[in-house]
């Protein structure tokens, strides 16, 4: 570097000095073990939202092999919320690799960090990077924005070309000692998401008080809405089910989804099937819960719809209309119906929202409690 040309580190470095967050708990007292969890919950959930999760799954697994040891059910419940269950199960089963194959001590070796479940090279350049000061860069949605502005990369970053461009950008701009610029490279990690979290925004960037603004390509032209570019658009189908929620005396009879596929593991209400038709009358809804529940009895149940809420995953949206069935009589218990079915039932119980289970939850059901307990005072 000859002295009179631009560092991108170094100017990053210096206002992340003077503006970068340094007080998030996941800064405090570093592990790659604690990077790693903060980093995994962040992935597609914002800050603010993460803090009380980490605090209380550190707390509750304080070592790696703390979380090896538990019920994949009980690393479930800390998740309920968060969203993205495939997640607490690769920080599960990613523990267990290094209880069982590294001594309970989180790898500090980026392919051995690498070959972990759940974690990408990003993943394993943040872990190690923030605990280590290992010099690895990352490429996050954060990094992505600003460098595709700074460089003015066109293209969407989910391509190929695209992404390999922006990496081979990432490695070059952090910072290199050869060049006299300061082997930070944990600091530099935060830095470059803080830049991107705090000044480098989605919308409204505040171009006018950010350090790379002299330089910036897209700045210059005046164009920095225009990254990164979009993903081209495809049209997703909307499909339909309707949800069945017996509840008798307060409790709601939920069931445990097949362990792979869609809501894999967690619990919820039964449902008709995803329908490519509209939402099924309720009569048809009754009969269906019937041929599900031959045991319940349902004779003279009141019935109580709910309105229908949109759930999008990433092919399609759905669109669930969840029926409450008051029945009028006791049920027999869940048991008698295992036993009495031809065919294996998924596991049920009796959910109570005021003594809530230890399990985990499917988004739409979280959402559809707390719809009954603020909209209609129920449960
Ligand atoms: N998003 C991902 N990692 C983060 C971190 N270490 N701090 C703030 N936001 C983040
Ligand atoms: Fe982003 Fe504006 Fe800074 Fe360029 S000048 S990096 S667009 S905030």
């Amino acid at each position: 570097m000859t002295s009179n040309s631009f560092s991108f580190s170094q100017a990053l470095l210096t206002w992340f000095d003077e503006h970068g967050r340094k007080n998030l708990p996941w800064q405090q007292n570093k592990s790659p073990y604690s990077v790693w969890i903060s980093e995994i919950m962040l992935q597609q959930t914002q800050v603010a939202t993460v803090i009380p999760y980490f605090n209380n799954f550190m707390q509750r697994f304080p070592t790696v092999t703390d979380l090896a040891n538990a019920p994949v059910d009980e690393v479930l419940h800390l998740w309920t919320g968060l969203g993205y269950y495939a997640r607490a199960r690769n920080l599960h089963k990613a523990a267990q690799k290094v209880r069982d194959e590294y001594d309970g001590e989180f790898p500090r070796n980026f392919d051995d960090v690498l070959g972990l479940s759940g974690i990408g090279r990003s993943t394993a350049a943040a872990i190690l990077s923030l605990s280590e000061n290992q010099a690895y860069a990352i490429m996050d949605g954060n990094v992505k924005r600003v460098l595709t502005r700074f460089m003015a990369i066109e293209g969407w970053p989910g391509n190929k070309k695209v992404e390999d461009a922006l990496w081979l950008e990432a490695e070059a701009l952090k910072p290199n000692p050869a060049n006299n610029e300061a082997a930070r490279y944990g600091d530099y990690t935060q830095a470059i998401m803080d830049l991107g979290a705090t000044v480098c925004t989605r919308s409204k960037p505040k171009c006018d008080i950010c350090p790379m603004q002299a330089h910036c390509l897209a700045f210059a032209q005046g164009k920095q809405g225009d990254f990164p570019f979009k993903k081209p658009k495809k049209q997703i189908p909307t499909k339909y089910t309707t949800m069945l929620i017996p509840s008798y005396q307060g409790q709601l009879l939920m069931q445990q989804r097949p362990a792979s596929g869609i809501w894999g593991g967690l619990w919820g209400f039964m449902e008709t099937g995803f329908s490519t038709q509209n939402e099924i009358g309720l009569d048809e809804a009754v009969e269906k819960l019937k041929s599900h529940l031959g045991a319940v009895e349902l004779d003279g149940a009141n019935t109580l719809r709910l309105s229908t809420f949109k759930h999008t995953f990433s092919h399609f949206h759905l669109m669930i209309s969840p029926i409450i069935l008051e029945l009028a009589h006791a049920p027999k218990t869940i048991k008698n119906q295992i036993k009495e079915s031809p065919v294996p039932l998924p596991a049920q119980l009796w959910y109570d929202n005021a003594a809530p289970s230890k399990i985990g939850l499917s988004a739409p059901t979280v959402k559809i409690l707390e719809t009954l307990k603020s909209q209609y005072s129920l449960f």
